[in-house]
């Protein structure tokens, strides 16, 4: 099969594009690096049947040279560091991007999966998080360029799906961790990875007592596979995610056990709408996919932390050798 993927030098991305190599597809991905980067690729950059543009999907896409048969839309800065680096782009990139990976699939009668995020949920009132809730989102706050261009995202979506009866999907997604998650972005995995890799105290905001649940890299390209080809998912919205809850204050110890029983723990003042709990309910994608998360936290973070304990040598073995 031929599968375009927008945003596949990113994290999620470039996991689902070697998931795809594996399975024999030709895949196509698009990116312009705002917050990807090059090196995920490195791995297959050189397959025969990967091909790359360096390309900002706001703009249309005029550079297929044969149809594709199924597109996956991951295209957005995804980090709260990024997004408030980014702010318009994010808006942009859900919105005008959204429309034109929609477009490119309705010209190629292409089936089509966008990923949410939980964040369309906002702060929740209603936990765990079901995919009928309508979430509790300040739409003017300095996330709301993620959460409510996210939420835009899902309902033009939907106006296609609708309207010119698209296969599409929208697969709302939790926190997600694994080996090529950005060091720099500010997220909770990373973060924590790599101050208790170096030393430095470990961060919480507020009092460590939000809780949310991290789910494994492998676990999530699974469930995106399944949520693109299984039955009956046209014109669904499926959480994915770990039920595995855990707070904040928690995950630090384990972080901490792990990596560094030495590594202090230190707390600052929470972060404006920083959601109180997150945890999926996964009720839907247990029945409709067959689907649930296999690796443990532990487990998880053990492959994880050897990726950061690998990049550190190599960041070091480059600054011996200048
Ligand atoms: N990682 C998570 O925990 C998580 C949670 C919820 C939702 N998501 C969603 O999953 C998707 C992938 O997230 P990720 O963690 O891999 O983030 P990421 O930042 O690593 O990857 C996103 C990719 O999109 C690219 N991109 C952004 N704007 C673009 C544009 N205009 N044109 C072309 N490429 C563009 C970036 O350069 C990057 O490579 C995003 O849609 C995100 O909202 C991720």
């Amino acid at each position: 099969m031929r599968i375009l993927i927008s945003g596949g030098a990113g994290f999620i991305g470039s996991h689902l594009t070697e998931a795809l190599l594996a399975a024999g597809h030709h895949v196509i991905v698009l990116d312009n690096f705002i917050t990807g980067r090059p090196g995920n690729m490195e791995d297959y950059r050189g397959h025969p049947e990967f091909e790359f543009h360096e390309h900002d999907i706001v703009e249309p896409f005029t550079g297929l040279t044969a149809p594709v048969e199924a597109i996956f839309h991951l295209a957005s800065p995804a980090s709260p560091v990024g997004y408030s680096a980014h702010p318009i782009e994010t808006h942009l990139v859900n919105s005008v991007g959204t429309h034109n990976m929609l477009k490119l699939a309705r010209q190629y009668g292409a089936k089509f999966l966008v990923t949410s995020t939980s964040e369309a949920y906002g702060d929740p009132l209603q936990h765990p998080q079901r995919e009928d809730y309508w979430g509790n989102v300040n739409p003017v706050g300095p996330r709301s360029c993620y959460d409510e261009s996210k939420r835009f995202s899902e309902s033009l979506t939907m106006e296609y799906f609708r309207q010119f009866g698209l296969d599409a999907r929208i697969v709302r997604l939790f926190n997600t961790y694994g080996p090529r998650n950005d060091p720099q972005d500010g997220r909770v995995v990373p973060n924590f990875i790599n101050q208790a890799l170096e030393g430095r105290p470990i961060t919480i905001y507020g009092n460590g007592s939000q809780t949310r649940s991290f789910c494994y890299i492998s676990d999530l390209v699974r469930g995106l596979q399944a949520a693109m080809f299984a039955e009956g998912t046209k014109g669904e919205v499926i959480n994915l995610g770990n039920p595995d809850e855990r707070t904040i204050l928690d995950f630090a110890e384990t972080v901490r056990r792990i990596c560094n029983p030495e590594a202090p723990l230190v707390f600052q003042p929470g972060r404006v709408d920083d959601p109180n709990q997150r945890c999926p309910d996964i009720t839907k994608a247990r029945t409709r996919l067959g689907w649930e998360p296999e690796v443990s936290l532990e487990d998880g973070l053990l492959k994880t932390i050897e990726y950061f304990r690998s990049q550190a040598g190599q960041r070091q073995l480059k600054e011996k050798s200048v």
